[in-house]
């Protein structure tokens, strides 16, 4: 069996696809959902295991919608960074900074590539987006390297529901529903086909676990939300 590592598209396509839906991402977004994703976020945000004057990194940030939910529990005197490689997702997040007065900080870069120094955040989280990356051991290694000892390493993914009526609501839904949303959204509806494609070949929520684990991560967690369509996990660094 290939590993979803080998099979993930080029870094470049994922950029370009996410550059074309930036100015639809968010409206799609709370469709896709149901607007359930705020509550997916705050639940993400709790794992994080923040508190005042902490510092997180968000890394594939995107328009910044878990980087702003993160901003909350660090307050005014904590530092939120978002990175993300798409530039037309990274005008959006700080136009919505300048327009919510957030005071997040978004940063171009590649989550596999971290330009920053090893120990430098109390935590490091990544939203609906290491499905886009083709090796997610990286990811998560570079995750881990910028945290400090005992801080956490949070992933928010979709995941592929096993248990009815949630695995045939899956498939009607991403396989059918998502796309055609899609194609009425946005001028590319290839965007959307290609998102039940990454999650299907996205591994489970107990083989995630084993690869955050694999990195060095202790204590690895997770919580299936959503009748298993969306997976929590997180760990903390040795
Ligand atoms: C589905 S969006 C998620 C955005 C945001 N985290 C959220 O929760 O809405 C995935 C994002 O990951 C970014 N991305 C994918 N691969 C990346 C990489 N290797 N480095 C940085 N960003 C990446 C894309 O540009 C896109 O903005």
């Amino acid at each position: 069996m290939s590993s979803p590592a080998k099979v993930a598209p080029e870094p470049e396509r994922v950029r370009t696809m996410f550059d074309g839906i930036a100015g639809r991402y968010d409206l799609m977004n709370s469709i896709i959902s149901a607007g359930r994703h705020h509550h997916w976020r705050r639940l993400a945000v709790k794992a994080a295991a923040l508190g005042p004057g902490m510092t997180v990194l968000d890394v594939c940030c995107g328009t910044g919608e878990m980087t702003f939910a993160l901003a909350a529990s660090v307050g005014p005197a904590g530092k939120v960074t978002g990175v993300d490689f798409s530039r037309r997702m990274l005008e959006i997040a700080r136009q919505k900074a300048l327009q919510r007065g957030q005071l997040a900080e978004f940063h171009y870069g590649d989550a596999t590539h971290l330009e920053f120094e090893p120990n430098s955040f109390d935590a490091c989280t990544v939203g609906f987006g290491v499905r886009n990356i083709p090796c997610l051991r990286d990811v998560f290694l570079e995750m881990s390297r910028v945290v400090r000892p005992g801080g956490r390493v949070v992933c928010l993914e979709i995941t592929k529901p096993t248990r009815p009526p949630f695995k045939q609501f899956y498939r009607v839904w991403f396989d059918a529903v998502v796309p055609a949303l899609g194609r009425i959204a946005s001028r590319d509806g290839s965007a959307y086909r290609y998102l039940p494609e990454s999650v299907r070949r996205f591994p489970a929520a107990d083989e995630l676990a084993a690869i955050m684990r694999g990195t060095g991560l202790k204590q690895v967690r997770y919580r299936l939300l959503a009748g298993g369509i969306v997976a929590l996990h997180w760990g903390s660094v040795n």
